[in-house]
């Protein structure tokens, strides 16, 4: 066992939740935030893992269950686990393995990873360093040329499949960003950086590595013709820019011949409107309550869109989910498979790759201990019978 792995081992590590106080110590207060945060009052974010509470399970006891399944298949590759790894911003912050250490763990668990945009490390690097299935989340920042760029890149380089996120006209306003300085310490000069660098200073591990790892990454699959790779922008500036229209998509659908994820659904309009322009599966999605605050839980927003897309196109979802419970109620509620983002991030701020692997394990075993507890021997046996649902939420 490595020093990072036993630094997130049982009992110090029992849950995903044990990984925050950790990360916490080790990455500055506005990293930590930028992870942890939401969109104002937090209310959506709260909301998200709360949901889960309201749907109690139906299990069926005195079943003997040999083997229990854990694999399923989504957009037709198979995979070892019902979930996935989301994309999430700003990785290398956290940790200088970044978005390379997670795909690796993603790819040793049998699952995919979804690069984000904003990321740290090269879509090629990345691609190289998951044995399993590698989906690019596309942000169109530094404007079309840039993301047709990325897009023939992610193509030559093997991604999978696409993930379009739809929900990003403007940033949210996470105020724990603003008053922790994001913007200047990614983006300001030393002088703006200056009253927010007593964070970095007490982090002195985490500031050891950073400088290690080459000081600020920037944005080396934002790549503008004619200019290069894009500077390390903040989240404000780097969503402005994002904004995806149903035209847009469009043109996406030309250039990338692979399947395409719709990322943000929260409505059946969006559900159908995402079918007609081709989607081969949507993600049930408030971004994790970092967009608009005041919109419903994921949880409680899957049902109007199961209903509306009644089996034509394949369902994930995203928010909220820490335990293997929470992934059981969303799949029992429709879901084919879960992205867990902040989950897994929390193990990597706290441990890298090591943190990864812990999380990735706890949620697989979590998952496994529910089935058995269900008395069902398979994700995809999961259906609406084993769990109650509140009357109004069809
Ligand atoms: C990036 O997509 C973020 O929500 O921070």
């Amino acid at each position: 066992m490595t020093r990072a792995s036993r630094s997130v081992a049982s009992p110090r590590v029992v849950c995903i939740e044990d990984f925050r106080p950790i990360a916490r110590r080790r990455i500055p207060k506005s990293v930590f935030d930028y992870l942890d945060g939401g969109a104002e009052g937090e209310v959506t974010l709260r909301e998200n893992c709360r949901v889960f509470n309201d749907v109690t399970f139906r299990p069926r006891h005195a079943v003997a269950i040999a083997e229990c399944g854990l694999c399923t298949t989504v957009l037709g590759f198979s995979l070892s686990l019902p979930f996935l790894l989301a994309p999430v911003g700003y990785s290398r912050l956290m940790h200088p393995g970044g978005e390379v250490a997670a795909a690796r763990a993603a790819g040793k668990a049998g699952t995919p990873y979804i690069l984000s945009t904003i990321s740290g490390h090269k879509l090629e690097d990345v691609r190289r360093a998951s044995s399993g299935p590698v989906f690019y989340q596309l942000y169109l920042m530094g404007g079309r040329g840039a993301a047709e760029a990325s897009i023939e890149r992610a193509r030559a380089a093997g991604f999978n499949a696409l993930v379009v996120t739809i929900d990003t006209p403007v940033a949210g306003i996470r105020e724990r960003d603003y008053r922790n300085g994001m913007k200047e310490l990614v983006s300001g000069s030393v002088f703006e950086k200056i009253p927010y660098l007593p964070q970095l200073l007490s982090r002195p591990g985490w500031l050891a590595s950073y400088l290690l790892d080459g000081g600020l990454p920037g944005l080396p699959n934002v790549v503008i013709p004619g200019k290069g790779p894009m500077p390390l922008v903040d989240i404000n500036a780097a969503l402005a820019e994002s904004a995806v229209t149903w035209a847009d998509l469009r043109w996406i659908r030309d250039l990338w011949k692979g399947p395409i994820v719709v990322k943000g659904v929260l409505t059946a309009d969006d559900a159908r409107r995402s079918m007609d322009e081709g989607a081969a599966a949507i993600s049930v999605s408030n971004h994790g309550g970092r967009q608009l605050d005041g919109v419903p839980a994921s949880l409680r927003a899957l049902p109007e869109v199961v209903k509306a897309v009644n089996g034509q196109i394949e369902i994930l979802m995203d928010g909220g989910i820490r335990r293997g419970t929470d992934v059981a109620k969303a799949l029992c509620m429709g879901a084919r498979g879960v992205l867990c983002g902040r989950a897994y991030a929390y193990g990597l701020a706290a441990a890298g790759e090591a943190g990864v692997d812990r999380a990735i394990q706890i949620l697989r075993t979590d998952l496994e201990r529910t089935l058995r507890l269900l008395g069902c021997p398979s994700v995809n046996a999961l259906d609406r019978s084993y769990v109650n649902v509140p009357k109004d939420w069809d």
